[in-house]
């Protein structure tokens, strides 16, 4: 079993470079840590970076997860390779574009593109919103799946991942308390779903309700609560055509070895429980 520590970081390329920057830190709120003339990294926590975008084929993009040790690199390349899934490792340059001591990136069943990093690089600079959206740290991503049963024996089995609750054949999963930091969604393609960064508090969602209304962001569901985890959310399209969600409240998980999850009908209450209805697929019937 490979132990995920935490969610680490997203890559996501981009045909539009400056167009991306603009919506990290006019919209979203993040802090432009670094750019050079094809990455930008951005972040809304005290890591070196949460998003990196990528100039170049906007259909590519990766999701890192840390992994506590570096031995858990070698024992993860083992675990992998007996199972048939080629594992790359990543160079002195590689690791120095990710910020990272070390890593190795595999392909998932679904054709995800992942990466098991060692050492992140945290700063001892604390996150400098560029505007006040409230965002106290990148929370959780979703990641596409073209067959829910066979992706969940991959994040359940070989990852250390745990179901929290299922909705239809939508499943969220966590790697500690929270809730969910992945959450899988039945689809026909790969790749990262929605990508999710945690405000502070309900005035955070509702703010920015009103703020993206008027910067002409659209949004595609919410404001609203999920019945799941509790958290009240908004999500919003992003030039990039990627959806991107905050939340709030999202609950944690501490009778770990007494939780059992629940399944939960497919229907638009499932995902808002006040009464919201998604204009994106996934959220629907
Ligand atoms: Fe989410």
């Amino acid at each position: 079993m490979i132990t995920l520590h935490d969610i680490s970081y997203l890559r996501l390329g981009c045909r539009d470079l400056d167009q991306m920057v603009d919506f990290g830190t006019r919209i979203l709120g993040l802090e432009l840590r670094e750019r050079t003339a094809t990455h930008a990294y951005l972040r809304g926590d005290n890591s070196a970076f949460n998003l990196c975008y990528i100039q170049g084929d906007e259909r590519y993009d990766a999701s890192a997860f840390e992994v506590p040790a570096l031995a858990d690199l070698a024992q993860a390349e083992q675990e992998l390779s007996a199972l048939g899934i080629a594992v790359q490792h990543g160079d002195e340059a590689a690791c120095e574009e990710r910020r990272v001591d070390a890593f190795i990136s595999f392909t998932d069943p679904n054709d995800n593109r992942i990466e098991l990093v060692y050492r992140p690089h945290v700063t001892g600079v604390r996150y400098f919103p560029s505007r006040d959206a409230g965002i106290t740290e990148f929370g959780h991503f979703g990641l596409h799946s073209r067959d829910i049963e066979r992706d969940l024996a991959f994040w359940t089995e070989v990852m250390s991942a745990r179901v929290s609750d299922r909705i239809g054949d939508g499943a969220l999963l966590r790697i500690d308390e929270v809730h969910h930091k992945i959450a899988l969604f039945s689809s026909d393609t790969t790749g990262v779903q929605h990508v999710n960064f945690q405000v502070a508090s309900i005035d955070d969602v509702m703010r920015a309700w009103y703020f993206l209304q008027e910067q002409g962001v659209p949004i595609v569901f919410g404001p609203g609560r999920h019945p799941t985890s509790t958290a009240i959310f908004i999500y919003f399209l992003g030039p990039d055509n990627r959806v991107y969600e905050y939340s709030s409240g999202v609950k944690r998980i501490t009778d770990e070895a007494g939780y059992v999850p629940r399944h939960f009908e497919m229907k638009p209450s499932s995902f808002c429980m006040w009464g919201a209805r998604p204009n994106v697929k996934e959220f629907s019937e």
